[in-house]
């Protein structure tokens, strides 16, 4: 399959994505991450999406779409791919749909995640995430044994930048006016199905996996 995860920032496309990617057995891509691994590793690619990450901003369309054309030509893709955070605008989302057909294929199922600008607010100020492994905690919602220290791998926790308040306002004035598009341009393929994204985790994860099911997922 080959799946697009969208939804506003902290929506738990991320945490979705994780138990989604492993029910089908599918290679997780996810924008932000990348962007995250190659400013921690100091590339230049890191060092210009850090200009746009750290106001809240996205990141240019074609320096996004050249990565991801990149990512997607990795043998793990060949068959099928859960994308998080990614298309995140109309140009992306066109360039994704040309990339695609090209190669003779297209996309199976874009699924939003549905929550409101309160919960979001409520969710980003609280996240925490882990400098080893990567993996997401919440201080109130999943919060690890250890305040600060990661159950699965011992490391350290830290809060990223764009997750503080003023920066999670301009994310998430960016994603009405950017990405929210993509409900429309998705809908009139017949291809978008918004699911209700708030409650535990656990019945998200049911409710996203019977969605794909129903779509022969
Ligand atoms: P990115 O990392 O993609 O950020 P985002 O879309 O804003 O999404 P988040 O990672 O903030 O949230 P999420 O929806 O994954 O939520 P999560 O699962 O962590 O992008 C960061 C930046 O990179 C962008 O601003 C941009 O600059 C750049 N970028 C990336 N892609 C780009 C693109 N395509 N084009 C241009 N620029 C791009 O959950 C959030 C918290 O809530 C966690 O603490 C979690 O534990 C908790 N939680 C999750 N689910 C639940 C639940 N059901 N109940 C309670 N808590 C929950």
């Amino acid at each position: 399959m080959r799946l697009v995860l969208v939804g506003p920032p902290g929506a738990g496309k991320g945490t979705q994505a994780e138990f989604i990617a492993a029910h089908l057995a599918l290679p997780k891509i996810s924008t932000g991450d990348i962007f995250r691994a190659n400013v921690a590793a100091g590339t230049p690619l890191g060092v210009e999406a850090k200009r746009y990450m750290d106001g809240g901003q996205l990141v240019p369309d074609e320096v996004t779409i050249n990565m991801v054309r990149d990512r997607l030509a990795d043998p793990d893709a060949a068959d099928g791919f859960l994308l998080d955070g990614f298309p995140r605008t109309v140009p992306q989302a066109s360039a994704l749909d040309k990339l695609l057909a090209d190669l003779g294929v297209g996309l199976d199922l874009v699924l939003e995640l549905v929550v409101d600008d309160d919960e979001v607010i409520r969710r980003l100020s609280g996240r925490r995430t882990c400098r080893g492994c990567g993996k997401v905690w919440h201080i109130d919602f999943d919060a690890p044994t250890h305040e600060g220290v990661c159950d699965r791998c011992g490391n350290e926790l830290y809060q990223r930048d764009d997750d503080k308040a003023e920066t999670v306002s301009e994310r998430l004035r960016v994603y009405a006016r950017d990405t929210a598009p993509l409900v429309d341009f998705y809908g009139a393929q017949g291809k978008l199905v918004g699911i209700d994204a708030t409650g535990p985790v656990e019945d998200v994860t049911v409710r996203a996996i019977d969605a794909l099911r129903s779509y022969g997922g």
